[in-house]
């Protein structure tokens, strides 16, 4: 039974509310944190080695500490809820059902940072959320811990809810401080760091909404005791949304010492896949991490089997591994067809291009066209390596990360599929009348 720390009172009624929050012990951790020094919770949260929970895993107290303090200055915390990667929707599951967590997590982060004024910037489509999230800080500030002189500290924080206007790059942070100036989201240069120059060149800390969240049950156990729990550097519960060919999906909460077979075949968690189907590939981070094949997602490459941590699903790299990520896990039965698969995640990825760099704005609309042709057996095999060095090209050639999450999924496809792709080429006439996985398997 993996430990619960962020989700354990989710199942109860009217958690929601400040009211049934509080009988459960909720703001006592906020009101620990307000008797400690900024520099006393930094350290547990760096004791605690918390990796960002929204996909890139940095280390959350170094983050933290590399906040800029500039004298006269303000300072901001930006919780990013733009959760948009495909497979992704643990952020959304906290914030409909236990709002008061993620907002006791900005208390206690925004006096450690030093932010009067805190955002949660929310991601479009999540339409019914920030009504929720205003009610709980409404709530929050009625009992004090919002708004002036809360609990007496002489500390004053407002938080504001901003509702994204539904483009998935407003998740990368600097698009999302762009868009929260009122601006068009378009990311910028890193450096500088939004931990230097960032919400009006302010030093900001931008973080997700579960690395806020689990703010609390740090102050809660102490850092020491949070890093008890996993193993390595993947210390602490991840919450995975789990989807695709399962039988239970849903969000869950691990502590990553389990492993992967044990999360998609246990009743604890996916409860296997319907109709006795094989499992073919699974996507174990959100759509922007590269697909693993069955036997590569079952054991290493040393043999050893795969846990659900950071290290163990990065074993063997890019090139036989894959990420964590945001922790959307994406499951494909031996039916699925990977060309397909791929060409709708290329078909994302051009759509939701900014446009400002040639390698994305050109590259994934080219990488779209040439999967589309393959797909529909109109490919040829020279389409292959053709689509094989676009995605070289895009890698590491941009401004921001999409260029990366748009060239992987397509790199790791033909690497471990390359078959898949063959057959579309050699069989034109079959492409149109049956998939891949269902000719095949
Ligand atoms: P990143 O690795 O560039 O940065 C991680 C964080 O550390 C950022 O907040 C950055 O500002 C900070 N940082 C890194 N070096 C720093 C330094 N020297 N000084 C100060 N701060 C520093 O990754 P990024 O772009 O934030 O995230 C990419 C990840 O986001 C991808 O791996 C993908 O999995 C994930 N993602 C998640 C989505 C979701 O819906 N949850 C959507 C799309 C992508
Ligand atoms: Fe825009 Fe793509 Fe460049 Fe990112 S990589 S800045 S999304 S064009």
């Amino acid at each position: 039974m993996s430990k619960k720390l962020l989700l354990k009172d989710a199942h109860i009624e009217g958690i929601r509310y400040f009211e049934t929050y509080r009988k459960q012990g909720g703001y006592t951790a906020a009101e620990k944190a307000l008797k400690m020094t900024p520099e006393e919770i930094l350290e547990e949260v760096k004791v605690s080695g918390l990796r960002g929970r929204g996909g890139a895993g940095f280390p959350t107290g170094m983050k933290w500490s590399f906040l800029a303090k500039p004298e006269g200055v303000p300072r901001h915390l930006v919780v990013n809820a733009d959760e948009s990667e495909p497979g992704t929707f643990k952020d959304r599951y906290l914030m409909e059902f236990l709002p008061h967590l993620l907002i006791e997590g900005m208390l206690i982060s925004s006096y450690t940072l030093g932010s009067n004024v805190s955002y949660i910037y929310i991601r479009g489509e999540y339409s019914w959320i920030p009504d929720i999230l205003e009610e709980a800080i409404e709530e929050a500030k009625a009992a004090g811990f919002l708004g002036k002189n809360i609990l007496g500290t002489g500390f004053d924080c407002e938080i504001y809810v901003q509702r994204g206007g539904g483009a998935y790059i407003c998740g990368e942070e600097t698009a999302l401080l762009e868009s929260l100036e009122g601006k068009r989201g378009n990311p910028r240069l890193k450096p500088p760091f939004p931990a230097v120059k960032g919400l009006w060149e302010r030093p900001t800390v931008v973080n997700n909404v579960e690395s806020i969240a689990a703010i609390v049950p740090i102050i809660d156990i102490t850092g020491a005791e949070y890093a008890k729990i996993g193993v390595g550097r993947s210390t602490g519960t991840k919450l995975i949304s789990a989807c695709g060919n399962i039988n239970k999906p849903g969000v869950y909460e691990i502590d990553m010492t389990i492993t992967v077979e044990e999360f998609i075949y246990s009743d604890e968690y996916c409860g296997g896949i319907p109709n006795g189907k094989k499992l073919k590939a699974c996507i174990p981070g959100g759509s922007s991490v590269p697909i693993v094949p069955a036997n590569l997602l079952l054991k290493t490459v040393n043999g050893e089997p795969r846990y659900m941590n950071y290290e163990s699903l990065a074993d063997g790299g890019f090139a036989t591994g894959t990420m964590m990520g945001s922790g959307g896990f994406i499951v494909l039965d031996e039916d699925q067809c990977v060309v397909e698969h791929t060409m709708t995640l290329a078909r994302f990825y051009h759509h939701e291009s900014c446009g400002q760099c040639t390698p994305c704005r050109e590259g994934t609309g080219w990488m779209h066209k040439i999967l589309k042709k393959i797909e529909k057996g109109e490919g040829k095999m020279e389409d292959i390596d053709l689509l094989w060095d676009i995605q070289r090209k895009i890698e590491g050639n941009t401004i921001c990360p999409l260029g990366d999450a748009a060239a992987w999924p397509v790199a790791a496809a033909i690497r471990h599929f390359r078959d898949e792709f063959e057959w579309h080429v050699k069989n034109p006439e079959l492409c149109l009348t049956q998939n891949y996985g269902l000719a095949n398997y």
